[in-house]
């Protein structure tokens, strides 16, 4: 589609029900019934940056920060494994703590699982993140938030957007399987820009794309923004379903903050990965990247029985595969 169509179908109510089937069709065509769990290791919620919506932002003193040593990040990933998952995703927020030589150490001990290994943990030189792949990192998950320049100059003091484009670039020069994305309901995002996010993750040819509905923490600039639309969120789902049709896209896990059952609307209307948790209790509530997080009390067993049981519950199942793109 191109940036007219978007727009038309992304301010057109009257066309949700047919986008929502029709990206579940395209999906259902390009990446059949299988659902792709990662299991998700929030190993530091320490940060630098300043990213005004987040509440790891550096800013906030409110925050108690952990690290997980890499004896424990080894022991949820063991944990993750043992429960089936084949994937496993290192998340933080951008801890230097964590140099090179320690994040490859990591790596090279997860790998002996026969897993697959995500990294997010923020922006990299070219030369650490081909160190990373050189360890057996196999994918990257860096959302550009949004394309307007203006608004993400706005929301990321200190940041440059041009860095965050040559990092993506970068991780898919490197052969990572690239995961990108945006945030919807971003104080002053237009449409026309929610359009130019999903024609940007066609253009660097994503292997994966997240999208988010933006929900206000009360520690941050953004605490009395209005959290944004669940089914905005839904529609640029849907669309970037429909523009890249064999990606992996994830029902997140803030669609579920701000819905009952958003991961399951979402796994109906384009999505066939989902990101359950499996960080120790002890940790989660502490990375309260915004509030009223799910699953801050659940343990990695009971949020692996309930995903499944909920995919079940709608006539699918979860894959046992890897969960690379094409090879559904
Ligand atoms: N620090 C890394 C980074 O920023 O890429 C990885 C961790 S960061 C917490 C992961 C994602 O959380 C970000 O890409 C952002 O889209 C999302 N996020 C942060 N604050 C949020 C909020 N208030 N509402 C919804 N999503 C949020
Ligand atoms: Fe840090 Fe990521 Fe939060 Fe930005 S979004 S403050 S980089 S954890
Ligand atoms: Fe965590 Fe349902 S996925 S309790």
């Amino acid at each position: 589609m191109n940036k007219d169509e978007l727009i038309a179908i992304l301010s057109d109510e009257t066309k949700n029900d047919w986008l929502f089937k029709k990206a579940d069709e395209i999906r259902r065509q390009n990446v059949s019934e299988g659902i792709h769990l990662r299991g998700l290791i929030e190993f530091s919620n320490i940060c630098k940056r300043q990213c005004k919506y987040c509440g790891l932002r550096w800013l906030n003193k409110e925050v108690e920060r952990y690290r997980l040593s890499e004896n424990d990040i080894l022991s949820c990933a063991k944990n993750a494994v043992m429960l089936g998952y084949r994937t496993i995703v290192l998340q933080s927020g951008e801890d230097d703590y964590y140099d090179t030589d320690r994040m490859c150490r990591i790596i090279k001990d997860i790998k002996e699982f026969d897993v697959a290994l995500t990294l997010s943990i923020g922006e990299k030189t070219y030369d650490e993140y081909k160190a990373f792949k050189d360890a057996g990192a196999d994918r990257y998950l860096l959302r550009i938030e949004t394309t307007d320049k203006n608004l993400y100059k706005n929301m990321h003091p200190n940041a440059d957007i041009e860095n965050r484009f040559r990092c993506l670039y970068d991780l898919k020069s490197l052969g990572y399987e690239t995961g990108t994305g945006c945030l919807v309901g971003l104080p002053g995002q237009t449409i026309e820009s929610l359009a130019d996010d999903i024609l940007f993750f066609k253009e660097l040819d994503a292997d994966m794309v997240g999208i988010g509905p933006f929900i206000p923490h009360g520690q941050t600039p953004l605490k009395d923004v209005p959290q944004g639309d669940f089914w905005l969120a839904l529609k640029v789902m849907a669309l970037t379903r429909i523009n890249l049709p064999d990606i992996n896209i994830p029902a997140t896990t803030a669609m579920e903050t701000i819905k009952p059952n958003g991961r399951i609307i979402a796994l109906q209307s384009g999505a066939n990965v989902v990101m359950p948790n499996v960080t120790s209790t002890e940790y989660r509530a502490k990375y309260e990247i915004y509030p009223n997080k799910i699953c801050i009390n659940d343990a990695a067993e009971q949020c692996r029985n309930c995903i499944e049981n909920k995919i079940n519950s709608i006539g699918r199942f979860v894959s046992k595969d890897y969960g690379f793109r094409n090879n559904h």
